[in-house]
């Protein structure tokens, strides 16, 4: 093959030289026609409900939450031994239906006594990319890279995303990233289904103020505490499925977003093999951008 750097910019060289990284640590094989799977259907009907998930291996440790998230109520909390719950200030719930801009919902955040992982982080991790974007990741929740810097994946799985969706054009601009968790857990254990709970209401929030006209959920943290349901990110990834915008009660509304759930990143460095399937949703969603 001839040297695709070839009469390039310096900085045209250096993105050029990621992408190839990326294929060739993904697998595949640069001289090899690209055999493009169909567009996925932009309205797939949500899978039935499995007990039994096949679970991947996490970001942080094996654990995942073995039942649909509900957020979380104050008694809810309670009864589950949560005993830190209990705070002077209103319930993530609250701050969040009173937002109404994304600046507002950061504000409202950053302003919650509720969570205790807010006690040990260093930074409150909104969001990174640009909110014009059509496109919105959600992931789990800061690392310590994160933790330090304010900002959702900037370690090496934010390297890993950005080269993902670089391979399929999709740059800093086109592309919005948050969490279900806005705090670091310590020591980057696995959210607990209290943590995930009592945050949901922000980043249901979160999404219905962006309101993106494709949604991305990374890992299986992320996939099943957004779509209410125990399978596994093995079987969801890859299947495009509708996610039901919620309103400030927590309730599903008729809006709908397509979603796309997708192996973690953190996942694809510790697992390099399945860049493969990675590789075939990140074809999937340029196909469906490009239907859009
Ligand atoms: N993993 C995540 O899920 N989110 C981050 O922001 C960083 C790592």
């Amino acid at each position: 093959m001839s040297d695709p750097t070839a009469s390039l910019d310096p900085c045209q060289e250096k993105a050029l030289k990621a992408l190839i990284t990326w294929w060739e640590e993904a697998g595949i094989e640069l001289d090899a026609p690209v055999v493009r799977p169909r567009p996925a259907p932009a309205r797939a009907t949500p899978p039935a409900r499995e007990t039994g998930a096949v679970r991947e291996a996490p970001q942080h440790s094996p654990a995942r939450p073995a039942e649909p998230v509900r957020a979380a109520t104050a008694a809810s909390a309670r009864a589950a031994g949560y005993g830190q719950v209990e705070h002077e200030g209103p319930g993530a719930r609250d701050l969040a239906a009173g937002a109404d801009t994304l600046d507002a919902l950061q504000a409202a955040i950053e302003s919650f006594e509720g969570c205790p992982l807010k006690r040990t982080a260093r930074n409150t991790v909104f969001s990174r990319g640009s909110r014009e974007a059509r496109l919105m990741l959600v992931g789990e929740a800061p690392g310590k890279d994160e933790d330090e810097q304010g900002q959702p994946f900037v370690g090496r799985s934010g390297q890993l995303l950005d080269r993902m969706f670089a391979a399929i054009g999709i740059g800093p601009n086109d592309l919005y990233i948050s969490n279900i968790l806005n705090w670091r857990p310590p020591g980057n254990r696995t959210p607990t289904q209290e943590e995930i709970a009592m945050c949901l209401p922000f980043i249901e929030r979160h999404i219905a103020l962006k309101a993106p006209d494709i949604l991305i959920v990374a890992g299986g943290i992320s996939a099943q505490s957004l779509l209410r349901t125990s399978t596994g990110i093995t079987r969801l990834r890859g299947q495009w499925q509708d996610y039901a915008v919620r309103d400030t009660a927590g309730e599903p509304t008729d809006k709908t977003i397509p979603v796309l759930p997708v192996f973690h990143p953190s996942y694809l460095l510790r697992r390099p093999p399945e860049k493969r399937k990675a590789w075939q949703d990140m074809l999937a969603l340029e196909a469906h951008l490009s239907s859009l």
